[in-house]
């Protein structure tokens, strides 16, 4: 009787048996994750049903594309930023702005401008007028031009364009190049927040489990310059209702911005405003990349695609 298996027999088929050595570290990593499946089903007593339900409910969240919207709601985005903390304060790399989860909705490849631009599509009604404005330095202050500072936020609805439909390619997403003194400037609205698509696996799964699915207020960036560590990160607008309370995991102290509301047009008239708007300053601060790999602006999913 070589096809009868215990649990702990069929476990060791399913991990051990193989016709050739295949990838070590998959191999391991996949034991280990089927192995702690195994004893959860076993712990809980998961039933059929319920398992098939979670099968077909991995199978709606494949096919509706949003496989990248679970993982933050479920912690996953702000653990690997809480170990990259921790690997570069054991490395003595410290400085520097601090890293925020790139989220599941960026889109390479947004229109390109010198120092200043539009992200903005127009006028949006009942949207506060903002400038964000400041410069990209080095660990030691000094100016990096020539960076690029690929920004993109939601709608006034709280959607990405790109994701969503009714959007044009490219909406409220822009890379601006930092001048001689490292400068950019841009002109947009302050976004609301962000809630997760109704109706969608995701949803189903917050419900399910009694949790909301709101992110405060808040715009993404990647900031890239040739010899520095590529940043991702993230500003977050005060007095959100979810400011603390993130589905997302992903707002940080140090990433929620002053506004400076009623500042005058003077100096801004090349990004059209007309009247007085609000002004966020800004420093992206870059630490030094120790390898090339390093300052790549790639984004998560292109970086092991390449
Ligand atoms: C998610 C959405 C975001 O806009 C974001 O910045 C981070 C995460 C999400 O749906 O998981
Ligand atoms: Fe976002």
């Amino acid at each position: 009787m070589t096809n009868e298996f215990t649990t702990a027999q069929l476990l060791e088929r399913v991990t051990e048996s193989r016709i050739a050595d295949g990838d070590a570290r998959v191999r391991r990593i996949a034991a280990r994750i089927i192995g702690d499946l195994f004893r959860a089903i076993d712990e809980l007593d998961v039933q059929p049903d319920e398992f098939w339900a979670g099968v077909d409910w991995l199978t709606r969240l494949g096919a509706s594309g949003q496989g990248g919207l679970i993982t933050a709601g479920l912690g996953f985005d702000r653990l690997l930023d809480i170990r990259a903390d921790e690997a570069d304060r054991r490395a003595g790399r410290e400085g520097g702005t601090p890293r925020a989860i790139e989220g599941p909705l960026y889109v390479a490849g947004a229109p390109l401008a010198k120092y200043e631009t539009r992200v903005d599509e127009g006028d949006t009604p009942h949207a506060e007028v903002l400038v964000m404005e400041g410069r990209v330095l080095d660990t030691e202050g000094r100016p990096v031009s020539g960076a690029i500072v690929d920004v993109w936020h939601a709608n006034e609805h709280g959607r990405y364009s790109h994701f969503d439909p009714e959007q044009a390619e490219y909406a409220l997403r822009r890379r601006i190049q930092t001048d001689a003194q490292g400068r950019y400037r841009f002109r947009s609205f302050i976004p609301p927040g962000y809630a997760i698509p109704p109706g969608s696996p995701t949803a189903e799964l917050f419900e399910a489990l009694g949790r909301h699915g709101h992110r405060p207020a808040h715009i993404h960036f990647l900031v890239a310059a040739s010899g520095q560590r590529l940043l991702t990160t993230q500003i977050n607008i005060p007095g959100d209702t979810f400011l603390d309370d993130d589905f997302a995991f992903a707002t940080r102290d140090g990433l929620v911005v002053s506004l400076e509301p009623g500042t005058p047009v003077s100096g801004y008239e090349s990004l059209g405003v007309t009247r007085p708007f609000t002004r966020v300053r800004f420093d992206f601060v870059l630490q030094p990349a120790l390898t090339e790999d390093e300052s790549k602006p790639l984004a998560r999913m292109a970086r092991v695609a390449s």
